[in-house]
């Protein structure tokens, strides 16, 4: 590895496809994140904003030594897709173009809006594949009807071919609501039991999975943004292994969860003990009037909790960890709109069982946070797309520093700490051009 480098790429990079012409981006569910995303890409190529949060605008990587003072932009050193590149679609249940939508949810200044709506006002949701049995507090007009979930995915293809003829490459991103808690059944089982699930309807089948099967049938990468099960079945991680389309998912890791993600690994290392960790959350947009109904707060529950139980590992800690009373709750205030507020209460105990107590009261914007990570896992599975050593490897682990509750290959326990998987996801983009690792062992500096 390395052999022909100078701190910079070799012939491993040479094999990943160039990132000419147009990237598609197909997005699922024109709401706060989406709009957010879409307007804030718009705002960035006018020059009226900076990509603030944004890892692939703003980022840089280290390459050789940390003397040989060498850390270009990660989209000066991977072959990204441009913004300037990028053309957006999507689907809603609603009929309202991004404009509207970005107005209605209010995340942006009026004036911002307005300025960008000749752009937003040209993008037009398709009619989107829904049914209420998996959103309860939503009542879908603008949608698409069909004989069987088959025919509506058969509908989906459709929208994506046509699009496909208007770009050079296409990704399709999850920016829709939070489906109702579904556990993986037979029909999650095998493409064959899937697509044999279609023709039934099976009820085991989200309408987040039939875009999924969609977008991975004709070759397109899929990021799920939000917690529902989609892609995490083994019927789509076969297809999108045989069909080179890679995916990740699931939810994005924006506030509470961001900040669990930094303070338990802190406490773990210095081998703090935890007691509780009271965790809850104010919002008023419309993810928090979804995620008031039990069903869909039960599928971002089981999202939320995950990430302790795998930082603290209680098996190796017993006397620190075993007994941590772990708490999370969202409650729709719809005053807040989509600026949100996350408390959190943590009893730790130090020397001796002494205990303590932090409090962390994140005054944050959801959308504001979420719209560079929905950028980023378009850029990157992009790149993963035209990189031969990823795109037929079905989930893109790498990219889990963007998710609550990262998809992982079965049988292996996900990683949740924010810089582990920040160095996991860097050492994934040196790796694929062919520069050194780094381990930050460093004792070569002292030879
Ligand atoms: N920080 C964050 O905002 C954040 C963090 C993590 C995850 N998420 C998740 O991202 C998703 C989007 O969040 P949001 O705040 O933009 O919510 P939102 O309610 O503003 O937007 C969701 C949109 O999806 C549409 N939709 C629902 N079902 C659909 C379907 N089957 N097909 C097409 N469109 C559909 C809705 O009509 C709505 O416009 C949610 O699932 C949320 O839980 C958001």
């Amino acid at each position: 590895m390395g052999n022909e480098q100078q701190g910079g790429t070799t012939t491993a990079a040479s094999k990943i496809e160039p990132a000419t012409g147009k990237l598609g981006v197909m997005v699922v569910g024109l709401g706060a994140v989406a709009t957010t995303f879409i307007a804030g890409v718009e705002a960035v190529r006018r020059g009226i904003a900076k990509p603030i949060g944004s890892l692939t605008q703003m980022g840089t990587i280290r390459l050789g030594k940390r003397t040989d003072n060498n850390s270009p932009l990660i989209r000066e050193f991977v072959p990204i897709a441009q913004l300037n590149d990028l053309v957006f679609t999507g689907w809603d249940i609603f009929e309202d173009n991004v404009y509207e939508s970005a107005a209605h949810a209010k995340v942006l200044d009026k004036d911002l809006v307005e300025q960008l709506k000749p752009f937003l006002e040209t993008i037009k949701p398709l009619p989107a594949v829904f049914d209420q049995y998996y959103v309860k507090r939503l009542h879908g007009t603008h949608v698409k009807k069909g004989k069987n979930k088959r025919d509506l995915a058969e509908q989906v293809r459709a929208d994506i071919q046509a699009f496909k003829k208007t770009v050079d490459r296409v990704v399709m991103i999850w920016c829709g609501s939070t489906e109702i808690f579904l556990e993986p059944t037979a029909v999650h089982q095998s493409i064959e039991a899937f697509e044999k699930g279609l023709e039934t309807d099976d009820i085991g089948i989200a309408p987040s999975q039939i875009y999924a099967y969609a977008a991975l049938s004709e070759g397109v990468p899929f990021a799920n943004g939000a917690p529902n099960l989609t892609v995490d079945i083994p019927a789509l991680i076969e297809l999108s292994k045989k069909n080179a389309a890679p995916i990740c998912g699931k939810d994005f890791k924006t506030g509470q969860t961001f900040m669990k993600t930094v303070l338990a690994p802190a406490f773990k290392a210095r081998l703090l003990g935890v007691s509780g960790w009271y965790s809850t959350n104010i919002l008023g947009n419309r993810d928090g009037e979804v995620l008031d109904d039990p069903e869909s707060f039960k599928t971002k529950e089981e999202s939320k909790l995950g990430s302790l139980e795998y930082i603290f590992q209680p098996e190796l800690y017993p006397d620190l960890y075993k007994n941590i009373f772990h708490k999370v709750r969202i409650n729709y205030y719809p005053p807040r709109g989509d600026n949100k507020e996350g408390w959190d209460n943590i009893d730790i105990f130090g020397w001796l069982g002494y205990p303590m107590q932090i409090k962390v009261d994140f005054l944050c914007r959801d959308s504001i946070l979420a719209a560079p990570i929905a950028l980023d896992l378009v850029l990157f599975l992009d790149l993963a797309k035209r990189t031969p050593e990823l795109r037929s490897i079905g989930i893109q682990e790498w990219l889990s520093f963007y998710l609550k509750s990262p998809q992982t290959r079965e049988g292996l326990y996900p990683e949740h700490d924010l810089f582990i998987q920040s160095m996991k996801l860097k050492n994934t983009l040196r790796h694929i051009m062919g520069a050194d690792l780094i381990t930050h062992l460093g004792l070569e500096y002292y030879d």
